[in-house]
């Protein structure tokens, strides 16, 4: 069992993925490998390792990144957040907006969708002036296996309660066998899923008049986080048009954004842009 492939390791995720790991997360890197290492027939995860940092990166790399990605979310993740999406956040688009009647939201780094369908369900409840505009949700991660969940829709008991008010669960979902709930066709139809890595190419986006990105820069560096930021930057539309960041993630020293605190919460909106 050697552990001489791994700074190469460390190099290669950061490189690919983004996630910043090193010796001090041994024990999560030894745990959320060991199945991949499993299933691959792989005596333990340093021999996967070893074989990872010495073949071009395929099919096997992926299912060891992804096993590393931490895909915790729920349904109104942070209930502050919400609120003041629906009482000023959104009013205030929806008010710049009502010219073009389109709202375009990006919800990156969406995990198993819960945070895209939240916002889409929101609009619903509470936003009835909507229902003639064109809404357009993009959700994108870069775990293919998250996404196909969130594609699917299907919530395990647990997942479905974790943040849900029952109002919402009876109203936007089917109870579906094995104790699953599963989330109305009604609101799946409003959320687009998509591949996206944050530190690789990006396809041709429109410009969001909001983004969230929550909860995923964190595991970056600065110099990494910092460069996905000044891209997001470039995807905002216009200068009244905001970024959400994870409660615990902060954009320190960065001229591209300006900070707005509205009791319990922050967001950003961009500093200059030239709207095209
Ligand atoms: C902790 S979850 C956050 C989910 C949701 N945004 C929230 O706040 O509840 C982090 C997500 O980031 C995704 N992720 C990690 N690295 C990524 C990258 N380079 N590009 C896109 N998504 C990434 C993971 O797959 C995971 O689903």
């Amino acid at each position: 069992m050697s552990k001489e492939y791994l700074p190469q390791f460390y190099v290669m995720l950061e490189r690919q993925v983004g996630i910043a790991l090193d010796d001090t997360k041994q024990y999560l890197l030894e745990s959320r490998l060991m199945p991949v290492a499993t299933q691959n027939g792989y005596p333990d995860v340093y021999a996967l390792i070893k074989v990872l940092t010495q073949t071009p990166v395929g099919p096997l790399h992926w299912k060891a990144f992804e096993a590393l990605t931490t895909n915790e979310t729920s349904f109104f993740r942070d209930k502050h957040v919400f609120e003041a999406l629906r009482k000023k956040i959104l009013p205030e688009l929806i008010e710049n907006r009502k010219k073009d009647r389109t709202l375009r939201i990006w919800s990156s780094a969406c995990s198993a969708g819960q945070e895209a369908y939240s916002l889409a369900m929101m609009l619903r409840e509470d936003f009835l002036q909507l229902n003639d505009w064109t809404i357009y949700i993009q959700a994108t991660d870069i775990s293919e296996s998250i996404l196909e969940k969130a594609k699917s829709g299907v919530y395990s008991s647990m997942e479905a309660h974790r943040g849900l008010d029952t109002h919402y669960l009876h109203k936007y979902f089917e109870h579906i066998e094995k104790g699953a709930y599963q989330i109305k066709p009604a609101i799946r139809q409003m959320v687009n899923f998509s591949h996206h890595n944050l530190v690789g190419d990006w396809p041709f986006y429109p410009k969001f008049d909001l983004i969230m990105l929550r909860n995923v820069l964190i595991y970056f560096k600065q110099d990494v986080k910092d460069k996905v930021l000044s891209k997001m930057q470039q995807q905002l539309n216009g200068s009244d048009s905001i970024l959400i960041l994870g409660a615990a993630e902060s954009i320190y020293h960065n001229d591209l954004y300006k900070l707005i605190t509205l009791d319990k919460i922050s967001y950003y909106k961009p500093n200059t842009i030239v709207k095209v």
